[in-house]
């Protein structure tokens, strides 16, 4: 009987592009949401973007567009990376949609009439230059524990402490540079707690892998504790009905995205909602992610699922993070790799049968070797598997005019291929895709064994011996064919060249089990090249340079980096621009982006910090004259109040140029 199976992977945040960390979960999702539908069942793929939160709102503001612009682009961004590593969702969206907005909505007014919301005023650091509430990682400063300069406001990555913002010392807004004050705001909590017991049973019913309910056993003990769901504006995201000024936090309205993109697509297919949400749903429900976020998919999301009436997951499927050559990825050493420098230089189905021999269920993290990946791909999936096809293709395309013989040498083999396909589907069903692989390329083995035991090329100069090569040959296309059969999940584009040559329409998984004989087949093309290592040389080469281009602010042309917003004359004007000499220049300790200035204005002094060690040395700059910005208020940094800005163009790091005046130009002047 088809199942009904409704599939997610974890919504990417639509502020940055797809790397290859994030991919390992794409492809894990999509080959077994392939295999799904290849069985024959109903298998939906959904998926969207995830588009609220602060530093997509600040990320826009910095690109001076619109937070609705930035999602936009980058959602049309990460549709393309899928499309182009074959990821084949039926939906792709936006939590910053309007089924997502009533979903929230619905949720949130449900549990709130089931008494599992409440509120309180809590204290939070905020930013009083930009007047925003600063989330931890917006708050930088020294460790309480060991001192280290540049640390986050939740945690020193120098001896590992962790502490709230109020702890740092001498703490700053990564934002203005201010250094936050305390206030007070009304927040809004989700009562996790309530939900222990439906959690706990849920828990131990098989609905999430062992290392994961262990881990959940961990919090269970500890305790759950209520969930901070609101957030202050300015904020992007989705207002909280009956409030003036709150907004769902986007940890709430991220993982409810699953539904909206789900109702999305139900609605141009026809598809009853219902029949996948309501609590006694017989389709199931599988939620692909990062072990990371475990405790938002485990806990919250079951929880805000039970209490708001909806059916629950039926299982989580978490996965480790990926590794390259083994280390975490590394910016320095070109091993911080995004999808599309991959594209330029790979293919992509290399990485997604990589990553597929060695993948297994469970969260352990995962390796991207790249000698391994050379030496796998080169050897298994080109060396042995296409290899079969090509060695017989040229007998039967040659010799025999395409034409297949029409009796099997060896059925037994053929009906032992046949059978493997069970233990094949269970491997792909449990995730346990290296497995599955391995029985690939063990039987992909012995069908070149029989080649090379058969010798057609002895057989094919004897004119008496020739009808055996054609029989040798079907054989092993037949056998080449059920494995491709059985690798299709993984392949897809490999796979469909490949039955565009055996002349085959899209092969359900059970298809194979009738041999192909007698038929004519297409000319044999390359179906898969082997791989080059100076390609994977130029990616890591490419991965390095592109972080070089990328360090921010934001470089380009005008088309990446457009115009900002129209401005009235009348609030250009309240700008006052002046010509400066730079009278000194220093590093400033501890600030590894500054430079202190001290700018004459024609008698009176500044004292500036400006973004510009990248560029200059103090020594360049002594003695120039520049443009500033000579009536900014005033602002309290780390290190001092700086007391304007200095103007500067250019892309960043070392390509950054001050602004200099033409001769003429005076200490002081105004700029016009
Ligand atoms: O961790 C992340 O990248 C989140 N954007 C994942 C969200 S998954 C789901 F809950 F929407
Ligand atoms: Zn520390």
């Amino acid at each position: 009987m088809s199942r009904k199976i409704l599939v997610t992977s974890a919504l990417p945040y639509a502020n940055g592009p797809i790397h290859l960390g994030h991919l390992v979960e794409y492809i894990q999702t999509d080959i077994w949401v392939r295999f799904q539908k290849q069985r024959g069942n109903q298998c939906i793929y959904v998926c969207a973007d995830d588009a609220h939160g602060t530093p997509i709102m600040l990320k826009a503001r910095q690109e001076g567009i619109t937070p609705e612009e930035l999602i936009e682009r980058i959602g049309r961004e990460h549709q393309q990376d899928f499309a182009d590593f074959l990821i084949a969702f039926d939906n792709y969206y936006s939590t910053h949609s309007e089924e997502n907005r009533y979903y929230s909505e619905l949720i949130y007014t449900r549990l709130k009439e089931a008494g599992h919301i409440t509120s309180r005023t809590i204290k939070q650091a905020y930013d009083p230059v930009e007047n925003m509430f600063l989330p931890d990682r917006y708050i930088k400063g020294e460790c309480p524990r060991c001192g280290a300069a540049d640390q986050y406001g939740d945690s020193c990555e120098v001896c590992g402490a962790t502490y709230t913002p109020a702890d740092l010392k001498n703490a700053i807004s990564v934002v203005s540079g201010a250094s936050p004050i305390e206030k007070e705001s009304e927040h809004y909590f989700f009562r996790l707690q309530d939900f222990e017991d439906m959690l706990q049973a849920w828990a131990a019913g098989g609905h999430v892998q062992s290392e994961v309910a262990n881990k959940l056993d961990e919090w269970f003990n500890d305790g759950l504790r209520e969930w901070d769901i609101s957030r202050d504006s300015p904020y992007f995201g989705f207002r909280i009905p009956g409030t003036e000024d709150k907004y769902f936090y986007v940890w709430l309205d991220a993982p409810i995205g699953y539904m909206a993109s789900f109702r999305n697509w139900c609605d141009r297919n026809g598809v009853d909602f219902d029949e996948y949400w309501k609590p006694d749903s017989e389709a199931e429900l599988y939620h692909f992610i990062g072990k990371d976020i475990v405790y938002f998919h485990a806990l919250f999301w079951p929880a805000m699922l039970d209490g708001a009436g909806f059916r629950k997951p039926t299982k989580i499927c978490a996965h480790g993070f990926l590794t390259v050559n083994g280390q975490k990825m590394s910016k320095s050493r070109g091993t911080f790799i995004m999808g599309r420098t991959y594209l330029r230089h790979l293919n992509p189905e290399y990485l997604r049968y990589y990553l597929a021999a060695k993948l297994g269920s469970s969260v352990h993290d995962l390796d991207l070797n790249l000698d391994d990946f050379i030496q796998r791909v080169n050897a298994d999936l080109v060396g042995k598997l296409v290899n079969i096809a090509s060695r017989s293709a040229s007998f039967i395309n040659k010799r025999f005019d395409g034409k297949l013989a029409d009796t099997l040498e060896e059925p037994a083999m053929y009906r032992e291929f046949a059978a493997r396909g069970e233990a094949i589907a269970e491997a792909y069903e449990q995730r346990e895709f290296s497995k599955a692989i391995r029985e690939i390329m063990h039987l992909a083995d012995q069908a070149n064994q029989y080649f090379d035991d058969r010798k057609p090329w002895v057989l094919a100069k004897d004119p008496a011996t020739l009808p055996q090569v054609q029989a040798v040959c079907t054989q092993t296309l037949n056998l080449f064919r059920v494995l491709m059969n059985y690798l299709k999940p993984v392949v897809p584009r490999i796979a469909r060249e490949a039955e565009a040559f055996l002349r085959l329409e899209d092969q359900s998984w059970d298809a194979a089990r009738q041999p192909l004989l007698g038929k004519t087949i297409a000319p044999f093309t390359a179906l898969a090249t082997r791989v080059d290592r100076d390609a994977v040389d130029a990616m890591l080469e490419e991965s390095k340079e592109t972080l070089a281009a990328t360090t921010p602010p934001p470089s380009g042309p005008l088309a990446d980096n457009p115009i900002a917003e129209q401005v009235e004359i009348e609030n250009f004007a309240k700008v006052d621009l002046r010509i400066a000499r730079i009278e000194d220049a220093a590093y400033v300790d501890g600030a590894d982006k500054l430079l202190q200035l001290t700018l004459d204005l024609g008698g009176e002094k500044r004292n500036v910090f400006a973004g510009l060690r990248s560029a200059y040395e103090p020594e360049q700059l002594k003695g120039r004259l520049t443009v500033m910005v000579a009536n900014l208020k005033p602002r309290k940094m780390r290190f001092g109040v700086s007391e304007g800005m200095v103007l500067a163009a250019g892309p960043g790091g070392k390509d950054l140029f001050i602004l200099e005046p033409h001769e003429g130009a005076q200490p002081g002047m105004r700029v016009k």
